[in-house]
């Protein structure tokens, strides 16, 4: 990951955040397309819950490009809860694959390639803490 990189994501933050809370739910609704298996893991989650958790994946992303340690101490404790969710490692991957479609889809004419793989750096910097201690 490059400067360049973490320069690219905080650009593009703040204007796919206030986009991506106005279209609560849509990250999920990409994640059961590409991925129907994991529906049944969200079968008790509200709308409202799974637009915070979109939110809170964006935010973690974006905090941890400043503050790597504080953010990975809260992942980690977030990777204890989801040791309850009996998660594939291949989940991981279709969350990132739903992300960056999501992502791209507010973003419109915005989205780029560059763009595009730094938010795929990141996302997987961050998802690979829960993995590791979430999958055992
Ligand atoms: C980058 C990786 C991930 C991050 C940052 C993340 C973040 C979160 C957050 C913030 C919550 C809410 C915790 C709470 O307030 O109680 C949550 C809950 C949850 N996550 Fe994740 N998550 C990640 C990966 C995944 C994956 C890959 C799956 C499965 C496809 C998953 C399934 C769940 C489930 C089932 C819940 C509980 C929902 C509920 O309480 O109803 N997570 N996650």
């Amino acid at each position: 990951m490059t400067e360049q990189q973490s320069d690219l994501i905080k650009n593009s933050y703040a204007k796919f955040l206030a986009r991506a809370i106005n279209n609560a739910g849509i990250l999920y609704e990409n994640l059961f397309e590409i991925a129907p298996e994991t529906k049944k893991i969200f079968e008790n989650t509200s709308n409202e819950k799974k637009s915070q958790m979109f939110v809170a994946i964006i935010r973690k992303i974006v905090k941890g490009i400043d503050e790597w340690d504080t953010v990975q101490k809260e992942l980690e404790e977030l990777a204890q809860q989801h040791k309850n969710y009996n998660l594939q490692p291949e989940y991981f991957q279709h969350l990132e694959n739903s992300l960056i479609v999501t992502l791209k889809s507010i973003a419109e004419k915005e989205w780029n390639n560059d763009i595009e793989d730094a938010w795929k750096a990141y996302f997987k910097k961050v998802a690979n803490v829960i993995k590791e201690i979430s999958i055992q």
